[in-house]
């Protein structure tokens, strides 16, 4: 039997259509999970997942369930459950996530899953594969290997490999083409300023917006904003960076000057402190913080806190929010300071994570490179792995075949030419 913890069973219905929505614009997805129907390649395996768990998340369980696979779920961030899509989920898989949960009771869900046993790990951000090694080392031989979703769990992973401490193969999924292409730059870019206008209810149109980090999420970030009226600028430590920014044609400063004229700062650096005491002191009255960073570091609110005369709530949102999505803080002087959702990923604590498309991408791409780590099992050292190219080249296939789009092919002789050495004669 399954066993679950969730915030509000009943809410499961509502939870149910969620799903349905999700699935209807999710056809990659929806292909792979008909050929797991048939194929069961994940009969009597044990998948343990830290997930945003939201409905595009409830796809891929279902996409593993349906290919024979027995799955526990955490989420991978406190605040980004959906909790109608985790009730609706314990249909499928035992669940353990709700909004709005202590940094004990997170870590006390990764722990359930881990207590699961799985032999694939299907983690965002790595807390659930650092967990393993670090307080679960007896589960370790379980496991055949994991998958990451995000940049920052990558860096992490990588940094493990590099001290011999990584104990089993990952890929990489985030390193494919067909995730940093779409999700990181357009699903982050779109995510994030709806998480940002929902959360506050104000226009982009004519705002300054200044956005920290122009690596691939940054980069989408900016363009969108521009694409909604903002004047953006881009603050960024990598010089080769800096001049794409500014050859893209954004205003390129740092951050300290950036902050004195900007309505709206965005963060996306994958860094901690990146927004500090300097620049709250420095900030326009009225300015606007979102992170759209994994990690909960990047504006550094302790820094506020301790500079701040005054601190209140407000912008309350019920379901599938159930909680006030900005912090007005005031300082001596009377400025004011807004932060959208505690400093944490805003696209999903103040939205609704990336489209659903995007999903269906990224999350092709995780179904595909699970049933990868699978028929390697045993064949493939500890290490972090990039995605085949041959599972990218296919689910772009598979993308441009749902859009009805053919494409040309070299002929023969053109692929001759492509393989020679004598161009051009
Ligand atoms: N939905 C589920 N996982 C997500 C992610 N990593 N980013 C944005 N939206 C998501």
């Amino acid at each position: 039997m399954k066993k679950s913890i969730v915030k509000d069973l009943s809410l499961a219905d509502k939870g149910k259509l969620k799903i349905e929505w999700a699935e209807n614009f999710m056809p990659i997805l929806e292909a792979i999970k008909r050929r797991f129907e048939m194929e069961r390649p994940f009969k009597g395996v044990k998948v343990g997942m830290a997930l945003h768990l939201e409905a595009k998340t409830a796809a891929l369980v279902k996409t593993f369930v349906s290919g024979g696979a027995q799955v526990a779920i955490t989420s991978c961030n406190p605040e980004t459950t959906q909790d109608d899509v985790a009730a609706a989920l314990t249909e499928y898989a035992n669940v353990y996530a709700w909004r709005g949960e202590t940094e004990d009771e997170y870590y006390e869900n990764i722990e359930r899953v881990l207590d699961y046993e799985p032999n694939i790990v299907i983690d965002d951000g790595a807390d659930l594969i650092v967990h393993l090694h670090k307080r679960k080392e007896e589960l370790m031989n379980n496991v055949y290997g994991g998958c990451e979703e995000t940049t920052t769990g990558v860096t992490r992973l990588r940094n493990m490999e590099r001290e011999g401490k990584l104990m089993f193969p990952v890929i990489a999924v985030n390193e494919a083409k067909m995730k940093y292409m779409f999700d990181n730059r357009y699903g982050t870019g779109e995510s994030t300023l709806f998480g940002l206008l929902n959360a506050t209810n104000l226009t982009l149109a004519g705002k300054t917006v200044a956005v920290a980090g122009y690596g691939w999420c940054g980069r989408g970030i900016a363009l969108r904003a521009r694409g909604m009226g903002s004047k953006v600028i881009v603050c960024e430590v990598d010089p080769v960076k800096a001049v794409e920014a500014h050859m893209d044609g954004f205003r390129v400063m740092k951050l300290i000057e950036a902050v004195k004229e900007a309505d709206i700062v965005i963060t996306s650096t994958g860094i901690t402190k990146v927004v500090r005491g300097e620049h709250f002191r420095a900030a326009k009255d009225k300015c606007i913080f979102a992170n759209a960073g994994h990690f909960n570091v990047e504006i550094w609110i302790p820094d506020l806190e301790k500079i701040a005369v005054d601190k209140k709530k407000t912008r309350y949102f019920g379901l599938p929010y159930n909680q006030y999505l900005v912090e007005e803080y005031t300082l001596n002087d009377k400025r004011k300071i807004f932060i959208l959702g505690k400093g944490r990923l805003v696209n999903l604590v103040c939205g609704q994570g990336h489209a659903t498309e995007v999903m269906d991408l990224s999350f092709s791409l995780q179904a595909k490179s699970a049933e990868y780590i699978l028929k390697k099992r045993g064949a493939l050292k500890p290490g972090v792995y990039t995605v085949p190219e041959e599972i990218d080249r296919e689910v772009a296939r598979l993308k441009l075949k749902t859009l009805k789009i053919s494409i040309d092919e070299l002929t023969e002789e053109q692929l001759r030419y492509r393989e020679g050495y004598l161009q051009g004669t």
